[in-house]
């Protein structure tokens, strides 16, 4: 039955032509760019990444050539920063142990830090027409649907049976163009909250459709409890500059940036455990100049209140810290990025 989704979706593929400016490349180092990106990320956040990524690293010798901190950097913003940290690794591998060239062997793919099974199925179609059918949260949720595949679909049995169903439906004249159309169906048409049934090229056999309540499907899998947390973010400025550590800490561990303090409760001894962090890392009795306007931000399921706060120092700056210019936070993750811009707020209201 689900053989039947192969020509209907090919069809429909070339009709909708959706651009993407990875779209009808081969060079399997462009393509990997793309999926590690589309990983957790929205297409139209994607888009500008990639493009300024292969403008600036067009293989992966200048990427395995580039500094991790210069990679983040360029990173900064697309969030799930472990993907930036892996793809700089998987880059320095392929120069390594793949003389430069991106493997075309599955195996040897998926051996590369930061690709699980759906990476590599959408790399190696794509690049290499390999007959390997992607499965992500999209094409989990049309076949789902369109078979009326009933559990959670992060189970041994159901995984299973959309896994089997996957396979089956492959077009294996085309894998990558099939996978491709499978995954922009489930983005744009069978999205999770309202499908656009009446544009579906797969209605007519559809299950989910049929029941009049789509929605049904997949069940819903269940969500990691949000937890509530509260940090101070202790922003040393000397001259316009910030001063920047590599973290190894709980959030945003490997990127620079002001140092974060975790705290109790809202706001609790803020003061206290920041100017302590400050004097571990060797910024003894910095000048606090004030507390600048608390925000909110999340990273994956971690509801975070922030408590900058803004100092001031003089003193020769300890080995591993730098600087960066107090109008320049848009290099850093979004936290610090904000946190940064509260601060010079607060320093220009200072000056007033
Ligand atoms: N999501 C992840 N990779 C994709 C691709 N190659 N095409 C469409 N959607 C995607």
């Amino acid at each position: 039955m689900v053989r039947q989704i192969t020509t209907k979706l090919a069809d429909w593929y070339r009709r909708s032509n959706q651009q993407l400016p990875w779209r009808g490349i081969r060079d399997p180092y462009a393509i990997w760019l793309s999926e590690v990106m589309l990983q957790q990320t929205r297409v139209s956040t994607v888009i500008g990444y990639w493009n300024r990524f292969i403008d600036k690293y067009p293989d992966a010798q200048s990427l395995a050539a580039a500094g991790l901190d210069e990679v983040l950097e360029m990173w900064a913003g697309l969030g799930y920063y472990s993907r930036g940290r892996n793809l700089h690794q998987a880059a320095k591998m392929i120069v390594t142990d793949h003389g430069g060239q991106f493997p075309r062997d599955p195996e040897q793919v998926r051996k590369l830090p930061g690709i699980g099974e759906y990476t590599t199925a959408a790399i190696c179609s794509i690049a290499f027409g390999e007959s390997l059918a992607v499965v992500d949260g999209n094409v989990e949720r049309v076949l789902c649907r369109y078979l009326g595949i009933d559990g959670d679909p992060r189970r041994a049995d159901a995984r299973q049976r959309i896994r089997q169903a996957a396979n089956e439906a492959l077009d294996r004249d085309h894998p990558g163009d099939h996978n491709q159309a499978m995954m922009d169906l489930g983005r744009s048409i069978c999205t999770s909250r309202s499908p656009d049934c009446h544009r579906c090229p797969l209605a007519t056999g559809c299950v989910a459709r049929a029941s009049g309540e789509p929605t049904r499907w997949p069940q819903p899998r269940p969500k990691r409890p949000t937890e509530q947390q509260w940090w101070a973010s202790a922003v040393v400025i000397q001259d316009q500059q910030v001063l920047i550590w590599s973290s190894d800490g709980e959030l945003l561990g490997g990127h620079r940036g002001p140092p974060l303090v975790k705290l109790t409760g809202p706001g609790v001894d803020a003061e206290q455990l920041a100017s302590a962090q400050l004097e571990l890392l060797g910024i003894e009795s910095p000048v606090l100049l004030g507390h600048a306007d608390r925000f909110r931000h999340a990273i994956t399921y971690r509801k975070l209140e922030i408590y900058p706060l803004l100092y001031r120092w003089s003193g020769d700056l300890p080995e591993g810290v730098s600087t960066i210019p107090i109008d320049r936070g848009d290099r850093l993750p979004a936290l610090h990025r904000k946190s940064i811009a509260a601060a010079r707020e607060l320093l220009l209201e200072v000056h007033r």
